[in-house]
């Protein structure tokens, strides 16, 4: 049996997580500090790396006393390293050499984009990874820094054939949030109004899609592109405030206004994501990152799946968002190859080029 012991402080989530032999979530366990940052509308990186140093140690007992473990049970530890927020990233990866080096424990420095694609196959069989019928597989990240397309092929190379050209996919349901002044994080926010709203009621573009017979540039095939539609917003709320002789949005306009918006975002990542599967006649697609906790997102991708003829893996809410179980089951494919990090590893802040997965 091997435990890894995982961390995670790459933004604004302090993780510690226990996995067995890969995909076993033993304990996870996150601080958040969610309420910290909705003051500011956003992530401020110092104040995230100070919060991170406050809980860090707490959460990473807390995740072993879950696990009724203690540090000599467990094989190695694996630490986001990248990208991130680097005042942030350096926190988790300076408690975990530390801890690494009094322990004398391996030390494994993970890609936190690896790890959101990976938590899709947490709690679950590892065989997936194994079985030729899911390849080329496509995976969509779509979290508050991404939203990128990876293509992977069953020998585990791998290529992001898509990405966003300006903001992310959460960054754009965040700063809606913002800009209605409705709070942070907007995607969930959102989510809840948005059930009480007509998506059909306003019609917001669809960047990059082809709709509305803009043509779309070979290289923006698979590109996103949401500050188009968050410009839209912007003059949709002056209209309606200048229509309702400079009275703020009723409350219906608000949630007919958020319905619409998030049925855009949502209808960009669906057309997007299938026109790839077909492109490249995928077998499977997996649905990670923070806005996959959306339900509507989630049904349409389900829904498209059996429309294409393939196989979705969802992850589970719960490691949708961030945590340190993604981040542990990734480390055990790494011990496994006897890839370890040694005690050099440094933090990076931008996703460097990619052209293997590390888990197959
Ligand atoms: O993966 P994550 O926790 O952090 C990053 O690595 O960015 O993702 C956070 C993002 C935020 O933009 C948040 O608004 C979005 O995920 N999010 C959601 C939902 N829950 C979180 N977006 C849509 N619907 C949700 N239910
Ligand atoms: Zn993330």
């Amino acid at each position: 049996m091997t435990y890894i012991l995982g961390i995670e402080s790459s933004c604004d989530e302090t993780a510690a997580a226990i996995v067995k032999d890969g995909s076993i979530v033993i304990s996870n366990k996150i601080a958040t500090q969610i309420a910290q940052h909705a003051e500011f509308g956003g992530v401020v990186p110092e104040l995230a790396a100070r919060e991170h140093l406050k809980n860090i140690d707490i959460v990473v007992n807390s995740a072993l006393k879950e696990a009724n473990l203690s540090l000599t049970e467990i094989s190695a530890i694996s630490v986001t390293n990248g990208p991130g927020l680097m005042p942030a990233l350096l926190v988790g990866i300076n408690y975990a050499k530390g801890l690494a080096i009094a322990k004398n424990l391996p030390l494994i420095g993970v890609n936190h984009f690896f790890g959101h694609i990976y938590s899709a196959f947490l709690d679950n069989e590892l065989h997936i990874l194994q079985d030729a019928e899911n390849f080329p597989m496509l995976a969509l990240v779509v979290s508050g820094g991404h939203s990128s397309l990876l293509l992977i092929e069953k020998d585990g190379t791998a290529k992001v054939i898509g990405a966003t050209i300006d903001d992310a996919a959460g960054e754009a349901l965040d700063k809606a949030a913002k800009l209605l002044d409705l709070g942070y994080p907007g995607g969930p926010i959102i989510e809840r109004l948005s059930a009480q709203g007509d998506k059909k009621k306003y019609q917001f573009p669809r960047p990059l899609t082809g709709a509305g017979g803009k043509a779309v540039s070979k290289e923006n095939r698979y590109n996103f592109s949401f500050s188009g539609i968050k410009t839209a917003l912007l003059y949709h709320a002056k209209d309606l405030k200048l229509a309702n002789d400079g009275e703020n949005l009723s409350e219906t306009e608000k949630l007919d206004t958020v319905a619409s918006y998030q049925e855009a975002v949502i209808d960009v990542l669906d057309k997007k994501l299938f026109l790839a599967v077909k492109d490249f006649k995928a077998k499977s697609v997996v649905l990670c990152g923070g806005v996959a906790c959306n339900n509507i997102l989630r049904q349409r991708i389900s829904k498209s799946a059996i429309k294409h003829k393939v196989r979705a893996y969802l992850a589970e809410k719960k490691y949708c968002t961030d945590n340190a179980a993604m981040i542990a089951g990734l480390g055990f494919h790494y011990l496994h190859k006897k890839e370890l990090s040694d005690w050099q590893l440094d933090a990076y802040s931008r996703l460097p080029q990619i052209s293997k997965v590390p888990f197959i």
